[in-house]
């Protein structure tokens, strides 16, 4: 064999190798490009025919919408493709069958929210107009409002994966007092009046101003949360979760009280306070608007009785974090300090001293001089307020006492 023909041959194999790596190359390419143009939504519909073939004759088969499908809620500026994989929502018959195809757990929910005007976000959050998956429930970086379900649930300890929702659902029905569907949101409302919170901040456009002003609490995202004093997962919720157990650990020296709350507790006042944002959705998606926050007649009696009457003073200094005066209808929610009911009496026994004197010269008591001397610094002409008010309610206790007996 010549040198020349040897030459041939490798440049034969040459080419062939590079034919080969050539045709592989292009292989690639296209399976590239037809996985990049077969989205999952494309596998998730073809398995929708399956299912809905269980519920459904030919004609109805056929009339399936095929291609990216969407709802333009226009009053709320959202465009939702939720439905693109979500193809069994809107029929019954399907509640069994695997997501993404199952329909929609309560249809009776679309009565109230007709989904051509509500889309889907505005309650269950995510992404609405992007089409895969983690895009569309929002479990990518800088999407704030990721889809409230069962991973969300798992990092905030709450065993009903749906529970959630109701943060977006208050964010609409805030004015009402309770809301058939919102157990946590309702047992939040009641403990924002059982423990007089008000007392202290803005809710709702009134209440005390003691504490900031909790109107749009929920527009706080975590980059204006102070987290020096936090350990554990950093979420607003899991913020708000420490806070309502030990306010001073997250705030040192703070006034709110510990106010001796159940996880059930908590977890309802950290959705609550994240429903309270500041939305920009036209009026009439929101029940009650224009309308004061509802409150039941007693509760109302309550307000106005604590903000106006003779016990305002304890509300409005914050004596009510830890003590009641019952002679005017006072509760404290944590009754660490004695009933100022009997305080004209009893701080003869307790200090050896008038009321007028312990509460000129408090140094007697450990808590209430340090109270009196930094936390809630008292006038002379508020400290002569006090003993007027003690001293009166005192007299409502005795004359009570007299006419029961
Ligand atoms: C008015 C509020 C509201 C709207 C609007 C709404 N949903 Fe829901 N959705 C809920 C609630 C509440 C639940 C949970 C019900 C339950 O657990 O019984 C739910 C449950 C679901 C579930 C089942 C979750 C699971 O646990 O398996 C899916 C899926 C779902 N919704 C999708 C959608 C889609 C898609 C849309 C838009 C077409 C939509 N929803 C619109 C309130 C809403
Ligand atoms: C690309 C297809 C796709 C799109 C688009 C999509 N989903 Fe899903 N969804 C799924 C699949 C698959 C599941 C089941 C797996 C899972 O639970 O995460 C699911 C599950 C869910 C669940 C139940 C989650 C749970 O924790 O049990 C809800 C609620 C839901 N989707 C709502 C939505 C909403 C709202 C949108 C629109 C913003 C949306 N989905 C868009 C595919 C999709
Ligand atoms: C975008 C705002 C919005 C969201 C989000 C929303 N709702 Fe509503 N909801 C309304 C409006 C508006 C009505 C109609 C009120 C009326 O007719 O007076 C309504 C009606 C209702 C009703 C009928 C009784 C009533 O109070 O009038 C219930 C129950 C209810 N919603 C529960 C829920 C639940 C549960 C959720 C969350 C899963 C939710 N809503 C989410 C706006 C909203
Ligand atoms: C004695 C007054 C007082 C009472 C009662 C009180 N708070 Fe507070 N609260 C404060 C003060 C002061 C702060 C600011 C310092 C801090 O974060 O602890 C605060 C902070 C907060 C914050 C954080 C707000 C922010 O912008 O950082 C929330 C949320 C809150 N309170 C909710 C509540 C709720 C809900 C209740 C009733 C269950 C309640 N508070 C009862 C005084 C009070
Ligand atoms: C952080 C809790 C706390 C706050 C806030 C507080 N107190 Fe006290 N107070 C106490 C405790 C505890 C005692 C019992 C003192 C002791 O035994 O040393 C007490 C005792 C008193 C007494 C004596 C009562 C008696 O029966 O002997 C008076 C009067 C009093 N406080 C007035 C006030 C007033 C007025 C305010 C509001 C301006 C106020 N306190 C705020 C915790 C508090």
């Amino acid at each position: 064999m010549n040198s020349e023909s040897k030459r041939d041959k490798i440049i034969r194999v040459d080419r062939i190798l590079l034919a080969a790596a050539g045709l592989l190359f292009a292989g690639i390419s296209l399976a590239t490009i037809v996985i990049d143009v077969t989205p999952e939504w494309k596998y998730y519909q073809s398995e929708f025919k399956y299912y809905a073939a269980e519920v459904a004759d030919e004609a109805a088969l056929d009339k399936i919408p095929t291609g990216v499908q969407q709802i333009w809620a226009k009053d709320l500026d959202r465009v939702d493709r939720c439905v693109t994989c979500h193809q069994g929502i809107f029929w019954p018959g399907l509640e069994n069958v695997p997501q993404p195809y199952t329909t929609h757990p309560d249809l009776s929910i679309f009565k109230s929210h007709p989904a051509e005007d509500y889309g889907c976000t505005v309650c269950h959050g995510g992404q609405g107009y992007s089409v895969d998956y983690l895009g569309a429930h929002g479990y990518v970086k800088f999407w704030e409002e990721p889809l409230l379900a069962g991973a969300v649930a798992s990092d905030y300890n709450i065993s009903e994966k749906n529970a959630l929702v109701e943060i977006n659902c208050n964010v609409c029905h805030r004015y009402e007092r309770q809301t058939a569907g919102m157990e946590y949101v309702n047992h939040a409302k009641n403990l924002i009046q059982d423990k007089a919170c008000w007392g202290c901040h803005l809710i709702n456009g009134s209440g005390g101003t003691i504490g900031p002003d909790l109107n749009f609490v929920g527009d706080k995202h975590a980059e204006n949360l102070d987290w020096s004093n936090f350990s554990g997962f950093e979420s607003v919720f899991n913020w708000h979760m420490t806070h309502f157990d030990e306010p001073a650990q997250i705030v040192p020296g703070t006034v709110m009280p510990k106010m001796g709350l159940q996880t059930r507790d908590r977890q309802a006042l950290s959705m609550l306070m994240m429903s309270w944002k500041n939305n920009e959705y036209p009026s009439k998606y929101i029940p009650g608007f224009a309308q004061e926050e509802e409150l039941r007649p007693e509760e109302i009696e309550k307000r106005e009785r604590l903000l106006t009457g003779d016990g305002a003073f304890f509300i409005e200094k914050g004596c009510f974090v830890c003590h009641s005066v019952k002679a005017f209808g006072i509760e404290s929610p944590t009754e660490k300090g004695p009933d100022l009911t009997f305080a004209l009496d009893d701080t003869r026994v307790r200090f050896r001293q008038t009321l007028q004197e312990f509460v000129f010269d408090p140094s007697q008591s450990g808590t209430m001089s340090i109270i009196f001397g930094t936390k809630i610094v008292l006038t002379d002409e508020e400290k002569w307020e006090l003993v007027n008010i003690l001293t009166k309610a005192n007299h409502i206790y005795k004359t009570q006492q007299n006419i029961n007996n």
